[in-house]
Parts: C-alpha cells; structure tokens; sequence
C-alpha cells in the first residue's frame, strides 16, 4: 500500500511530498476496506501543499481531497454497502493513496457503470459551478453570464450548466489555444482576455445585459469582467488563479453598483441543509455518471509518481485535470483508464 504524504508545507509543492508504504489494520465493525480507483489534483491541493489555502490539515498529512474507490472488504455491522461497489470518498480524508479504511455511514453509492475518472472530480468542482450559477443573481433562460478562466473544470461545468439551464455563456481564457475546447462543451461566445474586453463582449453578445461575472482569476481579469457588466450586477470571486488582489474601478462600485463578493464551497458545505446537499450531489451524480456533465482530463499517475504529478498539477496551460490513479486501478480498468 502507498501514500502520498508530505511533513512540512513550502512554495515548492512537488518537493515537500513523497510516496511512502503504509500499512493497514482490518476494518472495524462499521468500516469499509476500499481500494482507490482515481483521484484529482485540485488547485485547492496544490494550495495546501504550499500552505496558502483556507484549511490546513495536521501534519503529517496525506494528499488529496476528493475520489472515488471500490468497497474490497466490510466491517462486520455494515450492512447497506457490498463489496465491489464504488463510492465517492469522504471529503478531505487524504485520498492519494492505495488504499483506506472508511466509516460506512458516511459513504455514497455511485454508478458502477460510469467513469471513475469522472465520477472522481464530482465533490468539488460540479457543485462550485452549481452555485455559482444560482446563489448569486437569480437568472432566467435566455440570460447571459461571464466568466474568466473558462477552460478549467470549473468553468467548463460552468458552460455546460448554463447551456443545460437554457442560460448564454460569455468564456474568456487567457489564451487562443484554449478557445476551440470551450466552444466544443457549449460556451455560446468564447473571448481571449485583454484589451478592449467591453468592447469585444458588447458586440459578440449584440450588447446584451449581463449581470453575473464569475471571477477564477482576480488581479486585472476582474476589472476587465467589470468593464463588460450591466448596472447593478454582481461578481462573484471564487478562485485567484493570478495570486493578485481582485481590482475593480472605485467608479464602478460607485457609479455602475456593481457588487464584489466571495464564494467558498467549504462555507457552502458547513452551512446548507442535508436535504440541499443530497438534492445537489443526486442532480451531479445523475448529471456525470451519465456523461452530461464531463471535464477533461491532462493526465493519470501512479500514487508512486505523486512529486510528478503534482508538479503537471501545478503547472499552467494544461490539457485538463491530473488524476492519481493506483496502478491497481489501472490494472483492472484497461477499458476506462486506457
Ligand atoms: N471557492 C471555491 O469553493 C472553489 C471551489 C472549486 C475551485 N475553486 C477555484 O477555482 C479555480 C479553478 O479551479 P479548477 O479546478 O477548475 O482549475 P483547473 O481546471 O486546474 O484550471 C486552472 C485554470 O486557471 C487558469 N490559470 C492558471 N494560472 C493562471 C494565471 N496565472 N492567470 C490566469 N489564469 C490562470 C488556467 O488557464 P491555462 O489553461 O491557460 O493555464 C485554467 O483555466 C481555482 O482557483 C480553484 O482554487 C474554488
């Protein structure tokens, strides 16, 4: 058994963690034996490693925040899960790692049948995209929103919901070889940021009213996601993709009432109801598991290439995600994991 664990926390994240062996007591009563069939390397992962994010974990800690596994052993009071069943994995439980023991009650069922690579990616990001669409402004079918940094996952479940949701898309990346694959999963206009920003989204959009900008990026991206906004509109802040405090215009603030807020899923997570959760996590789970809600995926490593892997993670102009995938996985998917 592996793990990729880490001691101490530097600006390097690919230097302070390591493959170590592990070994494992049998699950108690109400535990389950999984084995770990993918899991994602978040920027929030790569943030933690350099010790920027808003949770920090105990050290030593192991890596990893969302996944999925398949049930390989059952304590003996655990009744409502079999074995070979895949589950999503309890959030922030250090899922770069062959193997765990988890707390049957707190396991979900997802589809055997989906890809687990897909299914791996569903905690985080899809439920992000979710409420960034609807806590913020109520929008109806016809509306149009904006976001930068629209190739990423999140922003690609961005797209695809709003497509789904009957809502038009504005997509600004940061480069041309980005435009094409955002076109591809529906974005209705797809811009490279820069000057002129009003400008440009005012005609692909036919000067359209937009009165929801979601911001990945912050810095300078955030006035010129401003620039493009109708009076009265809100930007919603949930990534700094750029490490640069969120600019807007005083004047625009004052003149244009445009509101600057924050999202945070964790604060999400403390504070909705379990029936909000369940009716989110039924919709994303039917949503990925039938494959209309998807992200791409860059590359899958090894648990034992995690310095690797976590260094493509933290590198820009990637394909898609950076999943761990245990070479056991890899083994016995050959159909999913190719
Ligand atoms: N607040 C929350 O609750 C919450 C939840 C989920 C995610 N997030 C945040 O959402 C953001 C996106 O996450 P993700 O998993 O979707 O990301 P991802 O798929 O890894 O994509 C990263 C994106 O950031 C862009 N980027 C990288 N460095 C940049 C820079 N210096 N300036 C401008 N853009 C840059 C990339 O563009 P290129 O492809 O051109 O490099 C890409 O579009 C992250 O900041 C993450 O922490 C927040």
């Amino acid at each position: 058994m592996l793990k990729a664990e880490y001691r101490s926390r530097g600006p390097v994240p690919h230097d302070v963690i390591e493959a170590v062996e592990f070994t494992l007591e049998p699950p108690t009563a109400n535990q389950v034996r999984l084995e770990i069939l993918a899991s994602p390397i978040n920027p929030s992962d790569v943030l933690t490693l350099t010790g920027e994010y808003g949770l920090l974990p105990d050290l030593p800690a192991v890596g990893g925040n969302e996944g999925v596994g398949r049930v390989v052993a059952l304590g003996e009071d655990v009744g409502h899960l079999a074995i070979g069943e895949v589950v999503m994995l309890p959030r922030g439980s250090g899922t770069w790692r062959t193997h765990m023991n988890a707390e049957a009650s707190g396991l979900t069922p997802l589809p055997s049948d989906a890809d687990p690579l897909q299914l791996s990616m569903l905690t985080v990001n899809p439920p992000t995209a979710s409420l960034l669409l609807t806590e913020f402004v109520e929008l109806h079918p016809g509306d149009w929103v904006i976001q930068n940094a629209a190739n990423s996952a999140v922003g690609g479940y961005v797209t695809q919901l709003a497509a789904a949701r009957g809502l038009k898309t504005v997509n600004i990346v940061r480069r041309e070889s980005a435009v094409d694959g955002v076109l591809e999963l529906g974005g209705d206009v797809c811009l490279v940021d820069g000057p002129r920003l009003r400008a440009r989204v005012a005609e692909a959009t036919d000067q359209a009213p937009i009165r929801l900008g979601i911001d990945a990026v912050a810095g300078t991206s955030t006035s010129r996601l401003a620039s493009t906004l109708a009076k009265g509109s809100t930007i919603v802040c949930y990534g700094a993709m750029s490490g640069e405090p969120c600019s807007v215009p005083a004047l625009s603030l004052i003149f244009s009432d445009i509101t600057l807020t924050g999202f945070w899923l964790a604060r999400w997570f403390r504070t909705a109801s379990r029936e909000s959760q369940a009716a989110m996590f039924g919709e994303i789970i039917r949503l990925v598991s039938s494959g209309q809600l998807t992200a791409k995926v860059a590359a899958t490593y090894d648990v034992s290439e995690i310095r690797s892997a976590v260094e493509h993670a933290a590198s820009g102009e990637r394909a898609g995600k950076v999943i761990v995938v245990p070479q056991h996985a890899r083994a016995a998917g050959q159909r999913v994991f190719g």
